[in-house]
């Protein structure tokens, strides 16, 4: 038989696929797909969608802006926001290590005509704050102009201090520049430090927040700011194809995420610490471990050695019988050097025990 969306997530559940490659692979629950059906819709690109003005309006609140703009990915949310803040021939000046910077395909230049100036990230994720003064160009023919300084809170699920921010962004001001945070994981960082929504984006000009990632939606993000700068994003959002019809559908997945998901993301936290204790314990290299994501390090062998046992383990789950006990293992991992281990909505402490007790076998711990 045929399974539907609905039943493969219960079936992944029931069948114990641990899926760590993201917080993005999971799967809408039943009771936020109830909300989904439930919306109410309009045409959205006339500004008719009462759901999509309710999540809107709800996010702007929240998080003491004056706007918000819902957008179907993170990076056409973060795209709209330098192209809104900067012209043809700024520049914004970045980290290295960056989503807007590196996995987005420099959109930002390619479709914004907007020069990146990459910055090196320090260990914790920060940018040096001289290397930034260094960084904003005098006015001179010679130079594009330094227009906006691009921030990432959490990064690689590092979680940037309250006083680094407010010293960047008030350097950033000092200088003339706007700033902007990629808080696709902001969440994390707010339930990590205990600090509310404001106080998490103060001093920020812009913040684009991901609804697809730890709070579980299928689709969306926002971009919070000014009426003004939402308004020339709303323009350059409709240029790029994302100007949604009855994106009401959606919107409710992100007003019920962001009612039932916030808080539990201290779950995910503590199940990653979970997971990089019990690496460490294997003699595994695992890099400090804030939120919800675990870095580890792993020699050619170990990645081979623990690839065979992915594909072992799909092996047993195309065997298991439709009825069997569900205790079958599929793992689903991105293996490299430097392997991402990211905890979700969809991953339970049993999970990482089972994923734990597979390592010590496959590595020999
Ligand atoms: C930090 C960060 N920013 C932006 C994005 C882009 O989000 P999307 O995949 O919705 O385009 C991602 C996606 O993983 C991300 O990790």
């Amino acid at each position: 038989m045929r399974k539907t969306a609905a039943t493969q997530a219960t079936a992944d559940a029931e069948d114990g696929i641990i899926d760590l490659r993201s917080d993005t692979v999971t799967q809408p629950t039943a009771a936020m797909r109830a909300a989904m059906a439930a919306a109410e819709v309009g045409d959205d690109v006339y500004g008719d969608d009462a759901t999509v003005n309710r999540l809107q309006a709800v996010a702007a609140e929240r998080f003491g802006f004056e706007a918000a703009l819902f957008f179907p990915s993170g990076t056409q949310s973060n795209l709209c926001a330098l192209m809104s803040h900067c012209g043809r021939g700024d520049e914004y000046l970045v980290g290295q290590d960056a989503h807007t910077y590196r996995y987005e395909q420099g959109g930002a230049a390619v479709l914004g005509s907007i020069q990146p100036q990459p910055l090196n990230n320090q260990p914790d994720g920060s940018i040096a704050l001289t290397d930034i003064e260094a960084a904003i160009k005098p006015d001179d023919v010679h130079f594009a102009r330094t227009r906006l300084l691009a921030l990432e809170n959490t990064i690689h699920g590092r979680v940037l201090s309250q006083d680094y921010l407010r010293a960047a962004t008030s350097l950033a001001r000092a200088f003339g520049l706007a700033t902007h945070l990629d808080g696709a994981r902001l969440y994390n960082a707010i339930v990590k430090l205990g600090i509310d929504e404001r106080a998490a984006v103060q001093g920020f000009d812009s913040v684009s927040l991901c609804l697809s990632k730890g709070l579980g939606a299928p689709v969306g993000s926002l971009l919070l700011s000014s009426r003004e700068l939402i308004g020339r994003a709303r323009r350059w959002r409709k240029a790029l194809g994302g100007g949604m019809r009855q994106a009401g559908v959606l919107a409710a997945a992100g007003l019920y995420a962001l009612e039932h998901n916030v808080a539990r993301l201290a779950d995910d936290h503590a199940n990653a610490a979970h997971l990089a204790t019990g690496l460490r314990a294997l003699g595994l290299e695992v890099e400090p471990v804030e939120t919800n994501i675990v870095y580890l390090r792993l020699a050619p062998m170990q990645i081979a050695a623990l690839a065979a046992a992915m594909q072992d383990q799909a092996q047993d789950k195309n065997q298991a019988q439709p009825h069997s006990s569900g205790q079958g293992q599929g793992l689903r991992l991105s293996l490299g050097a430097r392997t991402r281990l990211v905890t979700h909505l969809d991953i339970s402490r049993a999970q990482i025990e089972r994923l734990l007790k597979l390592f010590a076998a496959t590595l020999g711990g």
